[in-house]
């Protein structure tokens, strides 16, 4: 059960607010602002419904202390108020406030609105928790590798901008966005004397280095949620060449995903530019040059010429990312 704060100084208030929540949500009282914040921080609330005029601290003053801490910013507070003037709505909105009940009120309006809100934190961390978990996994991938991470994301950009001009709905091109990071997560299962080497790998070296396609997709694969699930496919696949001579599977055409499709070459372009322990950055010209002359072997060719149509975009991504790496 979700728990909620209310805080006025008088307690026929409480009285009345209490009758329209009990049945649904655990509640805890407060009868001062300094008695608030120290509740708050004894029992961390999911919600606060907060009385203005009140002796000593206001309402105004509990809510900027609230705001003002890391780790109650995030709690949601709702004045609830018998001041109907509009500046004190702009004041309380200032203050941090997401939301305003006015007194006398209605049990309908207090229900509702306490819901609206805690149902929008909880899709705001979901939110927050899933690009977390998607960073940590992409910088997993790399973790071992000498470059400085902005590879994944930058190939990711040019991932999206792929899958848009491939005509890609925006939410599903965004999900291939936030997806492709993790494409290598699995090189975190390949012992560091082969990832860093700083030259060509052995035969016995390689085959170790080819299962970072298997081991990305297995651990991807624990969650259900649709961004990991996409990211499990492409982990799986972004090494399949067109002619059917990558790996895993040695899937060809169109057999192979299209997500993955995408994010092969995303991937190559992205890896040929940049500098590694065992190669030099290649000249723009030469990477745009190698990736036509592979499609229809390495790459799908109708994915490589609308690679080559949004040319500009590309490389307006890849001088956004470079100024990044600058900084
Ligand atoms: P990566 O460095 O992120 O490269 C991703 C993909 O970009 C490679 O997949 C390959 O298709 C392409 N690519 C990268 N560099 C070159 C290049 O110099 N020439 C060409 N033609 N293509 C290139 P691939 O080959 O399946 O390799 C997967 C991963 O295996 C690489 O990821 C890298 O971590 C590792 N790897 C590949 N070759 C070597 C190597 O010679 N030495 C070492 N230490 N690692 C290697
Ligand atoms: C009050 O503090 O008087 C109202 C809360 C309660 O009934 O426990
Ligand atoms: C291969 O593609 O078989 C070797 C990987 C490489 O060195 O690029
Ligand atoms: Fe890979």
């Amino acid at each position: 059960m979700k728990k909620i704060l209310l805080v006025d100084d008088e307690p026929n208030n409480l009285q009345l607010l209490k009758q329209i929540l009990k049945e649904h949500y655990q509640l805890i009282f407060a009868t001062s602002g300094e008695k608030a914040l120290s509740v708050v921080v004894e029992h961390g609330p999911d919600l606060v419904l907060l009385d203005i005029m009140m002796p000593g601290m206001s309402g105004y003053e509990v809510c900027e202390k609230l705001k003002a801490n890391p780790s109650t910013t995030n709690i949601p507070v709702i004045f609830v108020t018998a001041m109907s003037e509009v500046e004190d709505e702009a004041r309380g909105f200032d203050a941090g406030a997401v939301d305003y009940i006015q007194k006398p009120v209605s049990g309908a309006i207090v229900l509702r609105r306490v819901q609206t809100h805690l149902s929008l934190v909880r899709a705001k961390e979901l939110d927050d928790n899933q690009r977390a978990a998607i960073f940590m996994l992409g910088e997993a991938g790399h973790y071992n590798d000498t470059d400085t991470g902005e590879h994944i994301w930058r190939m990711s950009a040019y991932a999206r901008a792929i899958a848009e001009a491939a005509g890609w709905d925006h939410d599903i091109a965004e999900r291939l966005e936030l997806a492709a990071p993790m494409h290598d997560t699995g090189k975190i299962g390949i012992p560091d004397e082969i990832l860093k080497a700083p030259r060509k790998l052995t035969p016995e070296e390689w085959q170790i280095m080819k299962t970072h396609s298997e081991i990305g997709s297995r651990i991807l694969s624990m969650s259900r949620n649709p961004i990991f699930s996409l990211a499990a496919e492409v982990a799986l696949y972004h090494h399949e060449k067109w002619d059917g001579s990558g790996y895993p599977k040695g899937l060809s055409g169109e057999d192979i995903p299209e997500s993955a499709r995408i994010v092969a070459i995303a991937d190559v372009f992205d890896a040929l530019t940049m500098k590694r322990p065992y190669k030099e950055a290649w000249p723009l010209e030469k990477a745009f040059a190698t990736i036509k002359q592979d499609a229809g072997t390495h790459f799908d060719q109708q994915l490589v010429n609308l690679f080559i149509d949004i040319q500009s975009k590309i490389l307006q991504i890849k001088e956004e990312w470079d100024a990044k790496e600058i900084l």
